[in-house]
């Protein structure tokens, strides 16, 4: 009875992700190696990074579809790494993948309803209640309920995606490159929604390529330069890092 108490109270405390000395290979070629990171509920912390530096590999391997050869992952005090994909999301982790896969040939309104990964279902009214919430946070996807996703725009599947992934609640929100192929201004507004989910005590785990809009959104960051980190700290410090603004910041419009 004490151990089951003392687990409550475990989790309540703890509503953070932990990352410790994690390292995950495709065949023989590593593609992360001792990657440490953290991140509390209420906070967006950002993975930034070149292409091809291990952002996505992160994602999955935190969501289950990706082993890991090494280190731990805690979610809330629970260790994840031999937890299935389900038993991830039961405990409130969500991804939003990077090729968005929506339901092409269903609506909107049907996408949501099926969720993302998760098996859970949480019954008409509840899931009807919740899809209002939805429809608040991204009123274009509102006006398009009954419209297939396959017809909407970049930005309105982006925040078909990232609906179809608050239908679970999660609790650790993880998206990868939510900004990939969306003008400024949309990009502006899906990163104004992931600002206000933070509000709602989720914690936000998001990869960009955008490194400006990810700095300017998130708490906390991480750089991931081939498969290790190189740099950490807040987002405003590491926002003025003269190898963050040479490297990462020349190009990449300002979203604010
Ligand atoms: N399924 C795979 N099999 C083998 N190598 C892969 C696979 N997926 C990614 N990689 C390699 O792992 C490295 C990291 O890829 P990825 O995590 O997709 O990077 P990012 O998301 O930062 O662009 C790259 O060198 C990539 O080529
Ligand atoms: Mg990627």
């Amino acid at each position: 009875m004490n151990n089951l108490n003392d687990k409550t109270t475990d989790r309540t405390l703890q509503k953070n992700l932990e990352v410790k000395g994690l390292s995950v290979c495709y065949g023989l070629v590593s593609a992360l190696e001792a990657i440490n990171l953290n991140i509390q509920a209420g906070q967006i912390v950002s993975v930034i990074g070149p292409n091809g530096a291990g952002k996505s590999t992160l994602l999955n391997t935190l969501m289950g579809l990706l082993p890991a050869n090494q280190g731990t992952v805690r979610w809330c005090g629970e260790y994840l790494t031999s937890l299935s994909i389900d038993e991830r999301v039961g405990l409130g982790v969500s991804l939003v993948p990077e090729k968005r896969e929506l339901f092409t040939s269903l609506t909107v309104e049907d996408n949501l309803l099926l969720g993302g990964y998760s098996k859970i279902s949480l019954g008409r009214v509840k899931s009807q209640a919740k899809m209002d919430e939805i429809f608040c946070l991204f009123p274009r996807l509102l006006e398009r309920r009954k419209q297939l996703a396959g017809t909407l725009s970049g930005g309105e599947r982006q925040m078909l995606a990232i609906g179809r992934a608050l239908m679970s609640e999660p609790k650790l929100l993880m998206l990868d490159e939510p900004s990939l192929g969306l003008a400024p201004r949309v990009t502006k507004e899906v990163l104004k929604v992931i600002a206000s989910l933070r509000d709602t005590g989720v914690a936000i785990l998001l990869i960009e390529q955008n490194a400006r809009a990810a700095l300017q959104v998130s708490d906390y960051a991480y750089l991931i330069e081939n498969g290790r980190i190189t740099l950490e700290g807040h987002s405003s410090v590491l926002i003025n890092n003269p190898k963050i603004i040479n490297t990462y910041l020349g190009l990449s419009k300002s979203v604010a």
